[in-house]
C-alpha cells in the first residue's frame, strides 16, 4: 500500500530505525497502570513501556484471548482450547487483585462466526502524526520518543499503518476540541463501538485522530507529560483501538459474526494467514457469558468482565 509520509513523519521513520533493531529485542512486557479519579492510564517513560507480541496461536483448536477493561486489564492474554466444554474466565484486574467480588452477571450472546460468509476486504488500519507532535516532542527523551512511536506504529505496539493527511474518519468527531480525561474508558469504548459498527457497512473505515497530544490540545490515544517531560500516558482509547489496528492485518476480509445480543457487539475477520479474529466488546456493567461457535472449529465459552474488550484469535 502506498504510504503517503511528509517530513516529520519520514524524519521520525529515519530516526527511529535505529531504535527498531536495537529495540527489536523487546517482548511483552505488561502496563504499568497509574490511576486517576477519571481511569487508568498506562505510564511509558524512557526506561519502561509496555508491548505485546502477538500471541495468535498456530495450532489448531487453541485460541488466544486479549482483553482489556475499565477495571484495569490492558492487552491481557488467556490461551485456551476448543470444545472442552469448559467456561473461560476472564478475570478482572481488581479480581485478579483480590480486591473485588464476581461482578453482577447477566446476559449472554452466542456468536456464530462463519468464514465462509465473506465481505469486503481490508486496507488495514491507517493513523496520523500531526505536525504538533514534532513541537511537543523534542522537548522528550530520545528513548520516549521511540517507544511512543514503536507504541503505535509497529507490531510490538498497535500497528497503525503511518499516513499523513487523512480525510475524516472514526474518532475525529468527539476527540477534537475535546479535554483529555485521564483514563477514560467511556471514551475508548464510544470509539469502539463506532468502529464496530462502521466497519460493518465499510470494512475501509479509517481511524482519524491523534496519535499523541499534551493534555492543553485535547484528547489522543497518548498523552505527553509537558511538565516533566519524561512520561507519556496511554489512555484506554489506545488498547481499544489497539484490539483493532494489532490484530486485523490490511488484507482481511470480514466474515460472518452473527450475534442477536444487542448490547454485546462482535465482529470477525479472516487475516490474510488465514487466521481468524474476533473482537467482542461488552458496554454493558455486568459480566456476560460470550459463546463462539465456529463452523471449523467448534465451541468456546467465555465469562468476559463488565465493560471490557476482547480479540479473540485462533487459526
Ligand atoms: C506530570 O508531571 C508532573 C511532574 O512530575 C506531575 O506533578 C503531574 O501530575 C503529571 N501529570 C499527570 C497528568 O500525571
Amino acid at each position: 500500500m502506498a504510504k503517503n509520509m511528509n517530513s516529520v513523519g519520514l524524519f521520525l521513520a529515519i530516526s527511529l530505525i535505529g531504535c527498531l533493531i536495537t529495540l527489536s529485542h523487546q517482548e511483552t512486557a505488561p502496563c504499568a497502570l497509574k490511576k486517576y479519579n477519571t481511569g487508568l492510564v498506562c505510564v511509558c517513560n524512557s526506561h519502561y513501556c509496555d508491548y505485546l507480541d502477538d500471541p495468535t496461536p498456530s495450532e489448531e483448536f487453541v485460541f488466544a484471548a486479549v482483553s482489556s477493561s475499565k477495571a484495569g486489564l490492558r492487552f491481557a492474554t488467556t490461551h485456551g482450547q476448543f470444545n472442552l466444554y469448559k467456561k473461560y474466565y476472564i478475570f478482572d484486574h481488581d479480581q485478579l487483585l483480590g480486591r473485588s467480588m464476581q461482578a453482577p452477571a447477566g446476559g449472554s450472546a452466542q456468536i456464530e462466526v462463519d468464514r465462509e460468509k465473506r465481505w469486503q476486504k481490508t486496507q488495514g488500519f491507517t493513523g496520523s502524526i500531526s505536525d504538533s507532535i514534532e513541537h511537543i516532542l523534542q522537548n522528550f527523551p530520545k528513548t520516549l520518543q521511540k517507544h511512543i512511536y514503536q507504541s503505535f506504529f509497529t507490531e510490538l505496539g498497535i500497528g497503525v499503518d503511518f499516513m499523513r493527511n487523512l480525510g475524516s474518519g472514526v474518532g475525529e468527531h468527539y476527540l477534537k476540541n475535546s479535554n483529555a480525561i485521564f483514563g477514560s474508558w467511556e471514551r475508548g469504548e464510544q470509539f469502539a463501538h463506532a468502529l464496530l459498527q462502521n466497519l460493518e457497512k465499510d470494512p475501509n473505515e479509517r481511524i482519524n485522530c491523534n496519535t499523541l497530544l499534551d493534555q492543553e490540545h485535547g484528547d489522543a490515544p497518548m498523552i505527553a507529560n509537558t511538565t516533566n517531560h519524561n512520561e507519556v500516558y496511554k489512555q484506554p482509547l489506545f488498547y481499544t483501538m489497539g484490539h483493532f489496528t494489532k490484530f486485523i492485518a490490511g488484507g482481511s476480509v470480514r466474515i460472518a459474526a452473527d450475534n442477536k445480543n444487542p448490547d454485546v457487539d462482535a465482529l470477525a475477520f479472516l487475516k490474510p494467514d488465514n487466521s481468524v479474529v474476533v473482537v467482542i466488546l461488552n458496554r454493558n456493567s455486568f459480566s456476560v457469558d460470550v459463546g463462539i461457535q465456529d463452523t471449523y472449529r467448534g465451541a468456546v465459552l467465555f465469562k468476559i468482565p463488565p465493560k471490557s474488550i476482547h480479540t479473540v484469535l485462533y487459526v
